[in-house]
């Protein structure tokens, strides 16, 4: 279980995360909707210790992480998968290399065992026989199931992914979400999906959040908020730029507003 307690960040003048308060519980796929700039990918830094908060707690399996040692951090790391936004794979690297890296990088399994796992994985996600393309010869849906297959291929226990879904076409965003709910059944994994994207939301989110003005100002199982009489849910799902979440300048930091 992940335990967020009142964690700020500031990024230069900005109060990015201004007392995030969340659980997420083993088993579920939470999705985190935000507008952009909203601070979605720097909360999941946080959460993976990429980038250290200000102040607040955030436990991980009931051990801090707040503060703790880089030694200590790294063992806690492996329980995660991440899944950049973007992609962000290896461009010089196979996509078979480019999912054998983590396991390379944190498993003792053998060179056999580690190609014939990313056999898998790759074929899990609907790539069977294209562990030799390189990068850039795959389309934007192909890049991001790759990108999917590395970050389980550790079988870590929780996954954050940030924007799995976006920038792609209606149907290539189905047939991720369809991965993610496969995933959950084979594979007893925890994730956290950042996106921007309700449908991607309604399709896996066993509970959704939202994020603003770093808060999380409502989070609820996925059908109750979606029916939200919250105003910045019922704007932020209707897409409407009419209502409170409005495009102002994000809160300086030592700023007092609400
Ligand atoms: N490394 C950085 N240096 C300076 N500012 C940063 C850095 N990372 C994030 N920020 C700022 O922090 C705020 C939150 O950024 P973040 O990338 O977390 O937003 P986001 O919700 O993920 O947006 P998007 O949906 O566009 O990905 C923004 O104002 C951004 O400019
Ligand atoms: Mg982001």
């Amino acid at each position: 279980m992940i335990e967020v307690r009142e964690v700020k960040k500031h990024i230069e003048d900005i109060q990015v995360l201004d007392g995030i308060s969340l659980d997420i519980h083993d088993g579920e796929n939470f999705c985190l909707l935000g507008a952009s700039g909203e601070g979605k990918s720097v909360f999941l830094k946080n959460l993976i210790g990429l980038m250290r908060p200000d102040c607040g707690s955030i436990k991980i399996d009931g051990e801090e992480i707040v503060g703790i040692s880089k030694e200590k951090l790294l063992k806690v790391q492996r329980k995660f998968g991440m899944m950049f936004q973007g992609g962000a794979l290896f461009d010089s690297l196979t996509v078979q290399e480019n999912v054998e890296f983590g396991m390379k990088r944190l498993t003792d399994y053998s060179p056999q065992k580690i190609s014939q796992l990313a056999e898998e994985y790759l074929a899990m996600v609907g790539l069977a026989g294209v562990g030799d393309k390189l990068p850039e010869n795959l389309s934007i849906g192909m890049k991001r199931r790759v990108a999917l297959a590395r970050a389980v291929a550790t079988e870590p226990k929780y996954i954050l992914y940030d924007e799995p879904t976006t920038g792609l076409d209606p149907i290539t965003t189905d047939v991720i979400c369809g991965i993610f709910t496969d995933l959950r059944k084979k594979l007893d994994i925890t994730s956290v999906i950042v996106t921007h994207d309700i449908q991607t939301a309604e399709k896996v989110a066993d509970r959704v959040g939202l994020l603003y003005s770093g808060k999380i100002i409502a989070a609820d199982k996925t059908e109750r908020f979606m029916k939200s009489e919250s105003p910045y849910v019922r704007q932020f799902v209707r897409g409407s730029r009419e209502g409170p979440i409005g495009m102002k300048n994000r809160k300086k930091k030592n700023e007092s507003r609400d």
